[in-house]
């Protein structure tokens, strides 16, 4: 039989975390109200059993630093063990011609949570019909980044307690963005939100996605040039070109110095109210300046978000959230 995703239905225990397709905001939310005891635990640097004697596996095959780094904090944190192979690729039986479902099979017996990061659109699922144990998509290739989303949401919440009636820009490689695609359907999930999407032409939203998304009902205008940039949104969300998804380098090349948030076009177009998110890393696409402005939020509120949002998963998944 065909694997299929199974919804959340408010309950995280023994699921498969692949896309934010099988969220509601009812789900969302139950997250959410779990961060501020796991913030506490970190800020007050508490001990916690919560996940002891559970191991979460880490298999990586591609790079990494807050997504890894996140989800084996969150692991520890939580008491849990960790085994992580990063670039399985190299270090591991993948290279001796290994199967991604022989390496889920074996990974099955050492951990109680597979957490997964592939190259490939489509791993993700893939690597979850393979396994027994829960797999968690850290990122499968331009498809889809679940747990990102979940932070960027946490990190847009925080900041203006509602997840409705917000107006966004959504700046990069939209086509090749998995977290731009994500973040787009979970937007999709609240009411009355309305996202600019700016890139090049060549880089905008794929038909078929931008379709797929708007059925929700979310408002999707694209736009190509900087100043058509509402002066009333409430979130600019900036992103690299991802120059590992072109056919090469000079393909990639192409784009570079396109869109980039200098202190000028946040003088001419942005607000007072505005938060500026980047899932990282920066490549560019974002002035070092920025970073003094206390509107930027990402290299603060959003990676530590991403440790809290992270344990709260596991802790769900686990069946251990009190
Ligand atoms: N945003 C994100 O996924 O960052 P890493 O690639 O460093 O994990």
């Amino acid at each position: 039989m065909p694997f299929s995703l199974q919804t959340i239905d408010g309950s995280f225990k023994g699921k498969d975390i692949i896309s934010i397709d099988q969220f509601s905001s009812e789900d969302i939310e139950i997250i959410f109200n779990k961060i501020h005891a796991m913030k506490a635990l970190v800020i007050n640097k508490e001990p916690s059993t919560l996940l002891q004697g559970y191991v979460i596996a880490l298999i990586f095959y591609e790079p990494s630093s807050r997504t890894f780094g996140s989800f084996s904090s969150a692991a520890k944190r939580l008491g849990a063990a960790t085994i992580e192979y990063l670039n399985p690729q190299q270090n591991s039986s993948v290279a001796k011609g290994e199967s991604l479902e022989d390496t889920m099979q074996t990974l099955q017996s050492y951990a109680e949570i597979i957490v997964m990061r592939h190259y490939e659109s489509g791993a993700a699922i893939k690597a979850a019909g393979a396994a027994s144990v829960p797999l968690i998509n850290a990122g499968d290739g331009g498809n889809a980044h679940p747990t990102s989303t979940l932070l960027d949401l946490y990190t847009i919440y925080e900041r203006f307690q509602r997840l409705t009636n917000l107006t966004v820009v959504i700046s990069g490689d939209i086509v090749h963005s998995r977290t731009i695609k994500s973040l787009i359907q979970g937007l999709s999930l609240y009411k009355e939100n309305k996202v600019y999407l700016l890139s090049p032409k060549e880089l905008r939203l794929e038909k078929s996605d931008f379709e797929r998304f708007t059925k929700n009902g979310i408002e999707l205008i694209e736009i190509f040039d900087e100043k058509d940039i509402p002066k009333d949104a409430n979130v600019w969300y900036w992103n690299r070109i991802q120059k590992e998804r072109f056919p090469s380098i000079q393909e990639a090349e192409k784009y570079k110095g396109k869109f980039i948030l200098t202190e000028k076009l946040l003088t001419e177009y942005g607000n007072n109210d505005l938060i500026i998110l980047d899932p990282l890393p920066r490549v560019g696409e974002i002035e070092l300046a920025i970073d003094n402005d206390p509107r930027s939020l990402y290299l603060k509120a959003q990676i530590r978000n991403s440790l809290y949002v992270r344990m709260a998963l596991l802790a769900l998944v686990l069946g251990k959230a009190k």
